[in-house]
């Protein structure tokens, strides 16, 4: 990888890469860790499944509510990572975390399985729950209450982290690994450069 050979829009080369992962990586080529920090600089991390990115960031669904979900409300900068480990690739994003718009959870929402929409009812996610019982009858409850259609729980949806930094990680012999860093200026182009393995 060199900077003669990468894309001049990160996105263009995260979309190289991704559907080269998507090829090669199993299981679970979209999952990457996605990092939260309190204001007080308390990091937390967890993993996340990427469900779609394009030129205004990286989209991925949760409970507004959990932990990340109130970490993120009150400090929206975050950091996504991923690990293709057979293609000794790794790229990080560090930038500002949005809400998608509603409309955008409720049609994601919908093509989500029957199951995992109740579940999305039934679990508080990140709170102490009193045992699996619990979590199984709120499920159940929610499955009679919605025999239909279920609808998106308000506290559901999605996020979009727009990068402000995207790196991208070759291994190569010797540790002399490539980095490619982009970061956006002031202008809002894509200014890429070279860092220290
Ligand atoms: C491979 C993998 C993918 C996951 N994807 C998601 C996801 O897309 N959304 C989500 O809310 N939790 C996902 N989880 C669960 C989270 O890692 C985490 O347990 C949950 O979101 C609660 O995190 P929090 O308490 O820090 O908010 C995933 C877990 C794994 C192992």
């Amino acid at each position: 990888m060199s900077e003669a050979s990468v894309a001049r829009d990160p996105i263009a080369q995260f979309a190289d890469w991704y559907e080269h992962a998507c090829a090669a990586v199993k299981p679970f080529p979209h999952a990457a860790a996605f990092a939260t920090a309190t204001t007080g600089g308390r990091p937390s991390l967890r993993m996340v499944l990427l469900k779609g990115f394009d030129a205004r960031g990286f989209v991925f669904y949760t409970n507004y509510r959990s932990r990340k979900g109130r970490e993120v409300a009150k400090n929206a900068r975050a950091s996504l990572l991923f690990y293709w480990g057979s293609l000794g690739h790794q790229v990080r994003i560090d930038g500002r975390i949005v809400k998608v718009p509603p409309r955008e959870s409720d049609e994601y929402f919908a093509t989500r399985p029957r199951g995992s929409q109740l579940s999305a009812w039934a679990s508080p996610q990140s709170e102490v729950t009193a045992d699996r019982a619990a979590l199984e009858q709120r499920f159940t409850a929610a499955a009679a209450k919605y025999a239909g259609r279920v609808p998106r729980p308000p506290y559901w949806g999605g996020y979009r982290l727009i990068p402000e930094a995207i790196e991208f990680w070759q291994g190569r012999e010797d540790r002399l690994h490539d980095r490619l860093r982009y970061r956006r200026t002031r202008n809002g182009r894509w200014l890429i450069e070279r860092l220290a393995p």
